[in-house]
C-alpha cells in the first residue's frame, strides 16, 4: 500500500452528517480527492452502545484504508467520542477526529457549553479534550437527541426546532456560557437558529470548519497536500440504497452528489 499527495482523504460518518465535514473540506481544500463512507444502513450511532460503535467503526476504517487513503478523518462525533483510539491503533496513516478539532477551537472559552448525541455527551470525551487545551474552563454538556431527526427532516428554521432548542439550551444559558460547541455532524445546519436562541454574545464552534483547518495544517506539515489543479474526484460509499443519502445529502453538501456506491455488508 502506498499513499502520496494525490491519494484521497478518507472521511467517515454514521450516515449523512459527515457531509458537513466534506463540505468544509471541499471549500478549504478544493484540490483534494475525497472518499467518503456513510453507514446509512446502521445509522443512528448516537444512541448505540460503545461496543457496537467500536465494532462498526473498525470495519469502516479498514474499508477506507484499503482504498489507500493518505489520511483518515473521523467526521462523526459519536465515533470520535468512543472509538477514536481504536482507529488510531489500527491505522497506518494519520487520523484526525472532529472532537479534537472542536476542542482546539473552543479553547478561548471560559464557560463552554457542549451539545451532542446522548452517546457523545455520556462519554465525556469533549470535556476531556477541551480540558487538555483549556484546563481552567468550565464545561456544561447537554445531549440533544431530537436535533438529528429534525435536521434530516429539513426543519432548520421551524418553530418546533426553535422550541426544542430553547428547551435543550436553557440549562446552558443559565450557566451563562460564552462558547457553544456544536458536537454533532448535523448541528452546523442549525447554526443560524442556534445563534438566534443563544444570542450574539455566545461564540458557536463548528467542528466541521475546525476540522478542515486541522486537515489543511496536517497536509501542509507532512507535504501531502495535493497541488492540483486537476479536477478532484469525490466518491461516496453507503451501506443502504443511496436514494435518501442522495436527496438529503445534497442539502448537507450544498451541491449535487454523484458517484454514490452501495457497499453490501
Ligand atoms: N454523526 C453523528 C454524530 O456526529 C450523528 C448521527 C448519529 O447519531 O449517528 O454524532
Amino acid at each position: 500500500m502506498s499513499t502520496n499527495a494525490q491519494s484521497p482523504i478518507g472521511v467517515f460518518d454514521s450516515g449523512i452528517g459527515g457531509l458537513t465535514v466534506v463540505r468544509a473540506l471541499m471549500e478549504r481544500l478544493p484540490y483534494e480527492n475525497i472518499v467518503y463512507f456513510g453507514d446509512t444502513a446502521r445509522v443512528p450511532y448516537g444512541v448505540k452502545s460503545v461496543d457496537t460503535i467500536t465494532h462498526f467503526t473498525t470495519q469502516i476504517a479498514q474499508f477506507l484504508l484499503e482504498k489507500d487513503v493518505k489520511l483518515l478523518v473521523i467526521a462523526c462525533n459519536t465515533m470520535a467520542a468512543v472509538a477514536s483510539h481504536v482507529v488510531k491503533d489500527l491505522s497506518s496513516v494519520p487520523v484526525l477526529d472532529v472532537i479534537d478539532a472542536g476542542a482546539v477551537s473552543a479553547r478561548g472559552g471560559k464557560r463552554i457549553g457542549v451539545i451532542g448525541t446522548p452517546t457523545t455527551i455520556n462519554s465525556n470525551a469533549y470535556a476531556r479534550a477541551i480540558h487538555e487545551y483549556a484546563p481552567d474552563s468550565r464545561i456544561h454538556s447537554q445531549a440533544c437527541a431530537l436535533f438529528v431527526p429534525l435536521v434530516e427532516e429539513g426543519w432548520l428554521d421551524h418553530e418546533v426546532t426553535r422550541l426544542t432548542a430553547q428547551d435543550y439550551l436553557k440549562p446552558l444559558m443559565a450557566e451563562r456560557i460564552d462558547t457553544l460547541v456544536l458536537g454533532c455532524t448535523h448541528y452546523p445546519l442549525l447554526k443560524p437558529l442556534l445563534s438566534q436562541v443563544v444570542g450574539e454574545g455566545v461564540n458557536l464552534v463548528d467542528s466541521a470548519e475546525a476540522m478542515a483547518e486541522q486537515v489543511a495544517r496536517l497536509l501542509a506539515d507532512k507535504k501531502l497536500a495535493n497541488p492540483g489543479p486537476a479536477q478532484p474526484r469525490y466518491d461516496f460509499h453507503v451501506t443502504d440504497v443511496p436514494l435518501r443519502f442522495q436527496t438529503i445529502g445534497e442539502r448537507f453538501l450544498g451541491r449535487s452528489l454523484n458517484n454514490v456506491h452501495m457497499v453490501k455488508w
